[in-house]
């Protein structure tokens, strides 16, 4: 069942950051579009969240999506390059990532992302209910010891703070490299009752959905030759049949952009 954003916030509270949050010096370009530009452009958890996720976008865009862990940002400038017409919310701790994908930004002149530069379950806990269309998890830490197992991002209470935020028929997306964290996300996900696997066919977690575009870390997977693993999950309205889940999350739009079950 989805908690509230406030009894997300509660559950949370003991969690620790596990990540790196900053790697070599950044340049002074660098810092200067740390100190102008992400300002412009952050989410700011310290005010309520707007009633409508779009208000936070010059454009209003028909749907809004969120990149949790995005790196260098090579998925997330891709997708909103793509899609100008949705917005795109980037959360990512570490701040070389986050001056890197400043730079991108201002190169290509692009308006549709926002970002927020800290651990996403503070950004989830913050967000609205049913106030996203999809959710991008590419890649996340693996942390592959048993005794860190508890770190990994992917947990049920993290499961149910995607199901708040998510939209019925919305999209949660999950790539991993590490068949363990593959499976472990499997498990999880088949155990919750807000989610369905939309997987027609045996081999559908080999191929990434259409227009993926990838990211560095999965270059460097494959060029290690690890193979990517791709698993995506529909947020269910309630306790309706499966079949009607997966009719209501539109299967066939797995091959262009999922914004609107009912269209
Ligand atoms: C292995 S990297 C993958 C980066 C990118 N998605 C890619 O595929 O190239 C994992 C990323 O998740 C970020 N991360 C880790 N924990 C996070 C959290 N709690 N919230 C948001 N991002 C997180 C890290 O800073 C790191 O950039």
């Amino acid at each position: 069942m989805a908690m509230s954003g406030h009894d997300d916030h509660a559950a949370f509270r003991d969690r620790a950051f596990f990540g790196r949050r900053k790697g070599h010096s950044l340049r002074s370009r660098q810092l200067g579009l740390m100190a102008t530009l992400l300002p412009r452009l952050a989410v700011t958890l310290d005010r309520p969240a707007p009633n409508e996720l779009a208000e936070m976008f010059p454009r209003r865009p028909q749907a809004v999506r969120l990149e949790i862990g995005f790196g260098g940002g090579e998925n997330l400038i891709a997708e909103a390059t793509a899609h100008p017409q949705v917005g795109f919310i980037g959360c990512e701790p570490f701040v070389n990532g986050m001056a890197k994908i400043l730079a991108s930004i201002e190169a290509g002149a692009i308006d549709n992302i926002r970002l927020y530069a800290g651990d996403a379950i503070d950004l989830l806990a913050w967000l609205p209910d049913a106030s996203l269309d999809e959710v991008d998890l590419l890649y996340p830490d693996p942390w592959p010891k048993r005794r860190h197992w508890k770190r990994r991002f992917v947990q049920d209470r993290t499961i149910a703070a995607l199901a708040r935020v998510l939209r019925a028929g919305g999209l949660f997306r999950f790539a991993t490299d590490v068949p363990d964290y593959a499976a472990w996300t499997l498990e999880r996900l088949m155990r919750a009752p807000d989610f369905v696997w939309t997987a027609e066919r045996a081999d559908d977690w080999r191929r990434p959905w259409a227009g993926f575009h990838g990211t560095r870390y999965e270059a460097k997977a494959k060029r290690e030759g690890r193979a990517p693993c791709y698993l995506e999950f529909c947020r269910r309205a309630g306790h309706e049949p499966l079949h009607a889940a997966l009719a209501g999350c539109r299967p066939d739009l797995r091959h262009s952009p999922p914004y609107s079950c009912d269209e």
